[in-house]
């Protein structure tokens, strides 16, 4: 099924590249030399064009591994570089957001109304005694509002840390201890396939007990939802809004200042804080910008991801807004009210630029080429995708009946640690191949080694790394350095690990074959088996859990857990609905198990490690029955296991 030759190439017609940023393969590689040989003056002059700085930088780059810093003394403001200066530059008319509520309401929120919104909300939090450095959690559905909360935060130097709306409370909590935020930024609801989410009810739970930082939650009121306000504490958006006004200064901002912390999934059961500061981390969303998605003023970019994951705060929020783009953002399902709704509103809105993940292009894929068909898709000129892979069968629909072999596909391979885009094509230089990223952005020295750190041969299975620090990387874990330095630089000193596996080919282009630890990749969103474990266990019948991805059909990876249970009479059809439920709670909806297993046993080695590799090998060979409680006696192959000792 999955036929695509490897060897189909895509090289950009000379119409595209005749208008691209960078027109050619040897402007790309004229750049990447420049980056190479000379990365602080190459990223010194584009920071000074593509940024608005209120004080020079003394020195551009300190390297102490594993721990970098850009543009040394300089101070900005990330606000400031993607709003005002827009507006100064006589650009306020324009629209900076096409936003499409899910039920159909709709706003145009122009450059000039965005810079009211961000200093009005920097200004209600001042109001309430927020200061540079408090933290802030943003926990809201995709309207307007959530962006202007984080530009808000980024005026002020309050650091913003966005949790994704289907996290639960307990995860919720989790973050707001971790960080100790002084305020939660939340909604009475968003919308979702015609439900609302409930928003406020979740942030009550998370901070009814052991959340003592938290002294001010503001509520934004987006539906009719009604909530409980806990007097003192809690206070409407509007309400706060009537006692400011619109002027705010921007905070000058050391470049070093973390602008955002980000959670993701690790190898643990604690999910890590990753820590992006200001002036590297802006540079490098706005150049990819240019170089990746080839933003010209008059388009109409359209990101599909939502702002509580890494690619909604570089490719909806900074990275888009310091380019002075015009983009699409809507707040809902893309099944609702039915499956062509993103084509609908592409259509509407003459989108050039599409941005979204394989696991969306393969959902759509099984709705029919019909939907897309029935809208004018004509305005398109480039298409993205991020997140996995794209499969052969992906790339070509979404080639065909979405770009109608006109646009160019960029695979962007990122991940929440490098800030922004590592590897990918620039679509008017490089010859695309379906399936592969391609080729490094300038300055980013990529390579595929071996466990010793030398690089494999051609069409050779390793590690991907990346052997220089640049200037999105990111700075720490939050309040925790060493693991920061563990996690990512201790495998080989001093270089980054991205803990994926990758093989170069013959013409340098990269191919990444997914993750060499224990984190599962579910519809492009990272998943730590150890944390769906940790919770498993926290239910009073699992004794022990183990928990493996498993193939899925559009998902990419599913979430399968063998679970052994505790003494006790369970009804293992209840319990197994219980448990992904429960699996809901600790963590979020997205995180529910697709499959329960329980077994007698669990394989392990002799040493009474978990044997993951194995139980990856059933779930991947084996046909699986539907039940959900299939019981399943893996004795034979645990003494098998044990025999065998891996560790
Ligand atoms: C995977 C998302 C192949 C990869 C921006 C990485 C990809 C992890 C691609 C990061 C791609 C992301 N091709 N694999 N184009 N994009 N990945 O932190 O395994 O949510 O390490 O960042 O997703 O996921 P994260």
């Amino acid at each position: 099924m999955e036929t695509m030759s490897e060897q189909a190439v895509f090289p950009p017609s000379p119409e595209f590249s005749s208008r691209a940023h960078v027109p050619s393969l040897d402007a790309y590689r004229d750049l990447c030399r420049q980056a190479e040989q000379h990365p602080e003056e190459f990223f010194s002059a584009l920071a000074e064009k593509e940024l608005t700085w209120f004080k020079p930088w003394d020195h551009p780059f300190e390297w102490n591994p594993p721990f970098v810093k850009w543009f040394v003394g300089g101070t900005l403001n990330a606000s400031y570089n993607c709003v005002d200066r827009h507006v100064e530059a006589g650009n306020g008319s324009k629209v900076a957001l096409h936003w499409i509520g899910e039920p159909g309401d709709t706003r145009d929120i122009t450059y000039a109304e965005l810079h009211v919104m961000v200093s009005r909300f920097a200004n209600m939090l001042k109001a309430r005694g927020l200061k540079p450095g408090d933290r802030a959690i943003i926990y809201m559905p995709m309207v307007p509002e959530a962006v202007a909360a984080m530009l808000g935060c980024a005026r002020l130097g309050v650091t913003h840390s966005v949790v994704f709306g289907g996290f639960s409370a307990e995860a919720l909590k989790a973050r707001i201890q971790d960080l100790e935020a002084s305020a939660v930024i939340t909604a009475d609801g968003g919308w979702r396939r015609g439900k609302t989410l409930n928003l406020k009810g979740a942030v009550d739970d998370a901070i009814a007990a052991e959340c003592p930082s938290v002294h001010t939650v503001i509520v934004l009121k987006r539906t009719e939802n009604e909530i409980t306000m806990t007097a003192g504490r809690d206070v409407w958006w509007h309400d706060l809004d009537a006692t400011v006004t619109d002027d705010c200064p921007p905070e000058h901002l050391d470049a070093e200042h973390p602008l955002y912390v980000l959670y993701t999934s690790g190898t643990t059961g604690k999910p890590k804080g990753i820590l992006h500061t200001t002036g590297g981390y802006l540079l490098h969303a706005v150049l990819t910008m240019k170089w990746v998605f080839d933003l010209k003023p008059d388009d109409i970019y359209w990101c599909s991801a939502d702002i509580g994951w890494v690619t909604g705060h570089t490719y909806i929020v900074y990275g888009p807004l310091a380019a002075g783009a015009t983009q699409i953002m809507y707040e809902g399902a893309p099944d609702f009210p039915a499956w062509d709704r993103w084509w609908q509103i592409a259509a509407q809105y003459k989108a050039t630029i599409f941005y979204t993940s394989p696991t969306a292009i393969r959902a759509l894929i099984k709705q029919g080429e019909h939907l897309p068909n029935a809208h004018d898709l004509s305005s398109l000129r480039l298409l993205g995708s991020v997140g996995e892979p794209i499969n052969p069968a992906a790339w070509e629909w979404y080639h065909r009946v979405i770009g109608k072999g006109r646009c160019p596909i960029v695979d962007t391979w990122w991940q929440t640690e490098t800030g922004g885009v590592l590897i990918a094509p620039m679509p008017g230089a490089t010859p695309l191949k379906p399936g592969s990223g391609t080729l490094p952005m300038p300055g980013i020295l990529a390579e595929v080694v071996d466990f010793e750190g030398k690089p494999v041969g051609v069409n050779q299975e390793g590690f991907l790394i990346i052997k220089r620090p640049w200037p999105s990387m990111m700075r720490t874990i939050w309040r925790d350095p060493a693991r920061f330095e563990q996690n990512y630089f201790s495998r080989i000193p001093g270089i980054y690990f991205t803990g994926d596996a990758a093989r170069r080919d013959e013409d340098g282009y990269f191919w990444i074959l997914g993750r060499v630890d224990d984190v599962m990749n579910v519809s492009g969103h990272r998943l730590s088996t150890m944390e769906i474990e940790s919770a498993l266990v926290r239910h009073p019948a699992v004794a022990e859990a183990a928990v493996v991805g498993k193939p899925h059909e559009i998902t990419g990876q599913a979430v399968c857990c063998f679970v052994t249970l505790k003494q006790g009479n369970w009804d293992n059809h209840k319990l197994g609905i219980e448990l992904r439920q429960w699996i809901a709670h600790e963590i979020g909806s997205f995180a529910r198990p697709e499959e329960i297993r329980f077994t007698e046993a669990l394989p392990k080695t002799r040493s009474g490690k978990i044997m993951r590799r194995l139980l990856r090998e059933i779930v991947t060979s084996h046909t699986v029955s539907g039940d959900v409680t299939t019981l399943e006696d893996l004795g034979v192959v645990t003494k098998l296991a044990a025999q065998h000792d891996e560790d």
